[in-house]
């Protein structure tokens, strides 16, 4: 089932992606050819697919809310073009190509980063929904978007570089700077969809065990990946030395982190049942994903 629906949705998400991009074109072209070279670079479109999983584990058809999910990989993007550059993770190539400063010179990368979470709060706006649904939902977005999200997060992990931290420590960057948008998409996706008080919380927890499992495995990526399938290089969290789970810990102990984070990430479906299945099936993706 996994593959067929991430197909479809996938081809859908891009799309989306292309005319979303295309709705309000930018006053530079050399801007919106920054933005379209990493926004259309390919990707797993993870937090898309998790917005629409989540919608379908309360009873509605995830494509419905395909808008709100382009948004969100949006943000996601920009978060990716603002790693990379020098001042950051230093790193020359994303999803299979150069990085955006490496093409287009670190300022253009760092205004198409800009333009791309701005655009993803216009994008939002777009969707069909009650006004005040997309009203809590453009707040999870901004919250998990900032200094108490990704971007907190992303502060945590450059502060952390070459100094020893817990892991109480390393888990709260990591539930920041990838955590929060997992968080954000999972709970917009069930909350577009209706989801009850009591659906939005197992749904939350899933989010947050899946988030940190999913960074979890990045970080083992990050050591024995493939770079032709992982499409970024491998070993760059030891270059710039960061905090990770494997550093902290070890690669074998890594992985048994991340089952059991995810495992903890099925356990809160439970309430869902059936309609949860895709977003189990996502979770076996996770721990076996080499991408
Ligand atoms: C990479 O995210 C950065 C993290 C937050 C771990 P993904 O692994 O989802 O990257 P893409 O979108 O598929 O390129
Ligand atoms: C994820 O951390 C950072 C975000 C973009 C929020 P990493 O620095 O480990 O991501 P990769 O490995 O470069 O994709
Ligand atoms: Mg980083
Ligand atoms: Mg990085
Ligand atoms: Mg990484």
């Amino acid at each position: 089932m996994l593959k067929e629906i991430w197909q479809e949705r996938l081809q859908l998400v891009e799309a989306q992606l292309e005319k979303e991009l295309k709705a309000n074109p930018s006053l530079d072209s050399k801007l919106g050819e920054a933005m379209e070279y990493s926004l259309m670079a390919g990707g797993k479109r993870m937090r898309p697919m998790l917005l629409m999983a989540a919608a379908d584990a309360v009873g509605r058809k995830g494509t419905d809310f395909l808008t709100a999910a382009c948004a969100m990989e949006m943000i996601h993007t920009y978060s990716l073009i603002h790693d990379d550059l020098p001042a950051m993770d230093n790193d020359d190539y994303r999803r299979g190509k150069l990085t955006n400063h490496k093409v287009y010179g670190d300022g253009m990368a760092i205004l198409a980063g800009d333009a791309l979470l701005t655009l993803a709060f216009e994008v939002v706006l777009r969707q069909e929904a009650d006004p005040a649904v997309k009203l809590a939902v453009v707040r999870e977005f901004a919250i998990a978007a900032g200094q108490s999200g990704m971007v907190g997060g992303q502060a945590m992990d450059l502060e952390a570089e070459g100094q020893k931290i817990d892991m109480g420590t390393l888990q709260q960057l990591h539930m920041g700077k990838t955590g929060a948008l997992f968080h954000a998409a999972i709970r917009s996706g069930a909350m577009l969809a209706g989801a009850s008080e009591e659906e939005l919380a197992a749904l939350t927890t899933y989010a947050d065990k899946f988030g940190l499992a999913f960074q979890i495995t990045d970080d083992i990526l990050d050591v024995n990946g493939d770079e032709a399938l992982i499409g970024k290089p491998v070993g760059s969290d030891e270059r710039n030395d960061k905090s990770t789970y494997v550093t902290l810990t070890s690669l074998e102990e890594a992985r048994k982190l991340a089952e059991e984070t995810a495992a903890e990430a099925v356990a809160a479906l439970a309430p869902l049942g059936e309609k949860a299945g895709f977003l189990r099936e996502l979770v076996e993706y996770l721990l076996k994903r080499n991408k």
